[in-house]
């Protein structure tokens, strides 16, 4: 079972993920972190910036989840440049260790093959951190995404075009695909730590960790990974029906045991 941490609010989400992810890099200087973007990680990065002033980052490596494909690598909101201005640049990461699928239309029948092979070279993911969007997607696999996928060319749901087009001028011009990691990819991460606020993300976050394993609902693949830490506020844990037994199962923890 994956385990559920219910907190009060993304600040302390964002402290305990970032103690575990400070710790890591503390333990293997060149960790390889599984990056994300969109609105749920940015407290994590937040609290990262602290805890990583004066440790030597320079061997880090990381690999973000999915990219849009057809968009100018440039554009403020390709993936390449909110991981540079939201992760590189304030952790003062080495941007030649730090990938995001390539989503540029040349060639893009390879490139997620190409960005698999880079994963296995660095020796996989260390942990991956993860959001879950309304449709229940990790990563962009969206809804009937295999278990099995890897990086590949996925077209996106209207709905979550809708979700992201508030960081375009219009929903016209966030793009139809992306490109991402697949669950099969995301499932060989070592460790997952999946992160919802909020009470849109209620639904998704009760499927995924007590719904059934279905590709109807592509975050459920997290219950057939061994080590998985989900992090959600009470209103994104407002649908579980078991929050009481993680809250106590939490609070009894043993000291020894890490995230
Ligand atoms: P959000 O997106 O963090 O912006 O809510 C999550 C996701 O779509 O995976």
């Amino acid at each position: 079972m994956a385990e559920i941490v219910v907190v009060s609010d993304r600040a302390d989400a964002g402290a305990l993920v970032a103690d575990e992810i400070a710790a890591l890099v503390a333990r293997r200087p060149d960790a390889v972190l599984g990056l994300a973007t969109g609105s749920t990680p940015l407290p994590v990065y937040e609290a990262l910036r602290p805890r990583l002033a004066g440790v030597d980052v320079s061997r880090v490596r990381g690999f973000a989840l999915d990219e849009y494909v057809g968009i100018d690598p440039a554009h403020p909101e390709s993936y390449r440049s909110v991981i540079t201005r939201e992760v590189v640049e304030p952790l003062g990461l080495d941007p030649a260790r730090i990938r995001t699928p390539d989503g540029t239309l040349e060639g893009i029948e390879h490139h997620g093959e190409d960005y698999e092979e880079a994963i296995a070279h660095a020796g996989g993911v260390d942990l991956q951190i993860l959001g879950i969007g309304t449709t229940g997607h990790i990563g962009f696999n969206e809804p009937g995404s295999s278990f099995a996928s890897r990086t590949r060319v996925k077209t996106l749901t209207q709905r979550t075009r809708e979700d992201n087009a508030r960081f375009f001028d219009s929903i016209d011009d966030v793009p139809t695909h992306c490109i991402t990691q697949g669950l099969g990819t995301i499932l060989d991460a070592r460790h997952l730590v999946l992160l919802a606020f909020g009470e849109g993300k209620a639904e998704a976050v009760a499927g995924a960790v007590e719904g059934p394993v279905t590709s109807s609902l592509p975050g459920s693949a997290i219950q057939l990974h061994p080590h998985v830490t989900v992090v959600v506020d009470e209103p994104a844990a407002s649908r579980l029906a078991y929050a009481d037994y993680y809250r106590y199962a939490y609070a009894h923890k043993p000291e020894w045991q890490g995230l």
